[in-house]
């Protein structure tokens, strides 16, 4: 009942908006918490295809974008973005892996965090950033 209402107050269109282009993509409907949605989001192209971004064997990759570390996974032919470190004791995220819930899970005590809400899924209290990624037509794009 709390992860259904949870839903509903963060599902979110983006193609609506009227600062993104329409793009018919699996990109096109992104969940993510309501406090993105009351920040100005400045969008950055971060690559203009992901076979650019230097994923590891776990499809997971470190990348800087406006000096800013971000953990980028590559789910099929989905991204999602994250903290460069997990919360709880500032690992890099990028050695982990990302489990068949697409949620990734930290290298060192394995707290499970969902990639689309950052909501530690393990239970242990802690909470992972998440910023929205597009598919355009020209590239990939984050929002900070
Ligand atoms: S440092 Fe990530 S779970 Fe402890």
């Amino acid at each position: 009942m709390a992860y259904s209402l949870w839903h509903c107050l963060v599902h979110y269109e983006p193609s609506t908006m009227s600062h993104q282009s329409s793009v018919n993509s699996p990109l096109s409907t992104i969940n993510y918490p309501l406090s993105s949605l009351m920040n100005n989001l400045t969008w950055h192209l971060f690559a203009l295809h992901l076979n650019e971004i230097s994923f590891n064997h776990e499809n997971l990759a470190e990348i800087k974008v406006a000096g800013k570390k971000i953990c980028i996974a590559r789910v099929d032919n989905k991204a999602f973005a994250c903290a460069a470190q997990c919360p709880h004791a500032a690992v890099p995220l990028v050695g982990g892996y990302v489990n068949v819930q697409q949620q990734i899970v930290c290298p060192l005590h394995r707290y499970k965090f969902s990639l689309e809400n950052g909501r530690n899924v393990s239970g242990e209290g802690y909470f992972l950033k998440t910023y929205p990624v597009e598919e355009r037509e020209d590239g990939w794009y984050i929002g900070l």
